[in-house]
Formats: C-alpha cells, sequence, structure tokens
C-alpha cells in the first residue's frame, strides 16, 4: 500500500502540502533516476554520460547542446552579444528559449541522440563552432534563458531514466537527482584531449586539421571554466553530495566503471534494516582514486 505521506510534503511554514504531481507518478510508477553528471568544459562528460547511458539503457541529455542552440539562435539573428548583453538582446534570447523547441534526431536502432534540432531545424554541425562556443557564455548565463531551458530538462528527465549532463544538474536542475557526479580534470589535461579529439575528427572526415592549436583551447578552457564558475545564476559548482572523480590520470573506461558501478549500487535494494547499503560500507574506490561519501538522497516526506 502506499501510505499518504509520500505525497504530502512539509511546506516553510510548518504545515503539510501536496508533492508536486510528478513526484507523486514517479512513485506510483516505481522510482525513475536520474543521473547528475556535471563539470567544466572538456571534462570528458559527454563521453562518460553517453557510454553510461548506453550501458544502462538510459535516456542520454546533453544540456550543453540546448544552450548552444539557443546561442546559435541568436548569431543567426545577429543579435548583439557583447557583454554585458543589452536587454534588447536577453528580452529576445529569453524568448527564444521560452518559444523555440530543442529536439534531439535519433538513427535507427541507436538510442542515444546524434543530431539536434531548434524548432525543427539541424543545427548539429553550427552549435560546434568556435563562433558558438564563445556566444554560448554569455547566453548561458542569462538567467531568462536558464530559467526556460532547466523548465525543458526537468520535463524531459521525468520522462525516464535519464543520464543528464550540464553544468548545474545536480545543484538546480535535479537537486535530488539519485547520483550525481562531479568530473574534473586538470586544464591542461582537458585541453590535450579536446584538440586530440578534434584532430581526429577531422581526420575522420578527411580533412586536414586547420582549428586552434592547444595553447589556444587550454586559453578557451580557462576563458570558460572563468565564465561559468563565476557567474550568477547557477553557477558550474558540485553539489555537497556529488562524487568528484578526478579523470586527469584516468581512462574513459576507468570513469565509465566507477559511475556505472555508483549507479548499480543504488539500485540494488535497500536491506530489510532499512538501511541503505552504502552507509553500512564505505564504497572501495576500483583503481586507487579518493571519493567522497555519498549522502544518500533525501526523501522530503515522511515515509512510514
Ligand atoms: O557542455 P558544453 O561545453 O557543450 O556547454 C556549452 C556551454 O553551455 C558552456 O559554456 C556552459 C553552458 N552550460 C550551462 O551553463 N549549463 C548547463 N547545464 C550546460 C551547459
Amino acid at each position: 500500500m502506499i501510505s499518504v505521506w509520500k505525497f504530502l510534503t512539509e511546506s516553510s511554514d510548518g504545515t503539510m502540502v501536496p508533492v508536486a504531481l510528478h513526484e507523486v507518478l514517479t512513485e506510483i510508477k516505481g522510482a525513475l533516476m536520474i543521473i547528475a553528471i556535471d563539470g567544466p568544459a572538456s571534462s570528458g562528460k559527454s563521453t562518460v554520460a553517453k557510454l553510461v547511458a548506453r550501458e544502462l539503457g538510459f535516456a542520454y541529455l546533453d544540456t550543453g547542446a540546448m544552450y548552444r542552440s539557443v546561442a546559435w539562435r541568436a548569431l543567426e539573428e545577429g543579435l548583439d552579444l557583447s557583454d554585458p548583453l543589452p536587454q534588447t538582446t536577453r528580452e529576445r534570447i529569453a524568448q527564444i528559449a521560452t518559444v523555440e523547441p530543442i529536439s534531439f534526431g535519433y538513427l535507427p536502432k541507436d538510442p542515444l541522440p546524434s543530431q539536434v534540432f531548434i524548432s525543427g531545424e539541424d543545427v548539429t554541425a553550427q552549435i560546434r563552432t568556435a563562433e558558438a562556443d564563445v556566444a554560448v557564455s554569455p547566453v548561458s548565463a542569462d538567467p531568462g534563458v536558464r530559467a526556460a531551458l532547466t523548465e525543458q530538462q526537468r520535463t524531459i528527465g521525468r520522462a525516464q531514466d535519464t543520464v543528464m549532463e550540464g553544468r548545474d544538474i545536480g545543484t538546480v536542475v535535479f537537486p535530488d537527482a539519485e547520483l550525481k557526479v562531479f568530473l574534473t580534470a586538470s586544464a591542461e589535461e582537458r585541453a590535450r584531449r579536446r584538440h586530440r579529439q578534434n584532430v581526429k575528427k577531422a581526420r575522420a572526415k578527411g580533412q586536414p586539421y586547420t582549428g586552434l592549436d592547444e595553447a589556444a583551447i587550454l586559453a578557451d578552457i580557462h576563458r570558460r571554466d572563468t565564465y561559468d564558475s563565476s557567474r550568477k545564476t547557477a553557477p558550474l559548482a558540485k553539489a555537497p553530495d556529488a562524487r568528484v572523480l578526478d579523470t586527469t590520470d584516468l581512462s574513459i573506461e576507468q570513469v565509465v566503471s566507477q559511475v556505472v558501478a555508483l549507479v548499480r549500487e543504488r539500485q540494488t535494494p535497500q536491506p530489510a534494516d532499512g538501511q541503505p547499503a552504502d552507509e553500512r560500507q564505505t564504497p572501495q574506490p576500483t583503481d586507487g582514486q579518493p571519493v567522497d561519501e555519498r549522502p544518500v538522497r533525501e526523501r522530503k516526506a515522511p515515509t512510514n
């Protein structure tokens, strides 16, 4: 039997009020899992999040692609993106984020998205240009844009088990995510990886690499780190209960297997004594890397 207490939560004045409808539905359907993967630019979030989603059969959402799509539309419309953004630009980009639907395209038999659309227009390649890299910083710092995209991200995440990557997933979008991972790596290592990846992409297309060299990529990474961490609304930050994985000296496979192991731990039914498994024993890192303790997701309503 489902207790009525599961559907009530304590408001700020101490009275019990109904919890949001999505929480009721989630409780009835069985818990949906959100895996929040946050971290700075080029920390390997996308690669790791995709592989984790693939292994677990979860949906995958790249929230950065959503901010990039709005930034690209702003560029296309020729909006003034000088920093700080003029009021007219701010109003327009908030409107774009609110009314222009962002969607993802899939190849046959592949559960992970391979295309990004805004208002039905395929912007998969455009949102990865150096121009979009620069424009997305002020656009993603805008509170109106963030409010609109955060809402869309919550709607998407509530539909199914999802691995969601970004900067504020564990802190703002889903602060009650079942697992929060904060990926880090030294700026130099991130620049090396990004450069290698860019060269590989060019080669795969049979083209010579004409993009930024490693030093220029490093400078851009520093610029984006500073921008993302210092903005007022939803800055890049580690949630207090996030697992920190420093990937500088780890392979992708090692990171993925650590994250998958953490998910499996949470999927394991809790013992009859009601004490969550990871409160009874300290999870051991598989490769000698330090891992911090994860406070168990706190339930908002008493469960009896
Ligand atoms: O993950 P990415 O590099 O594709 O993200 C592009 C930009 O969007 C990045 O500069 C930070 C911003 N972003 C954000 O502010 N919040 C998110 N949840 C995801 C990305």
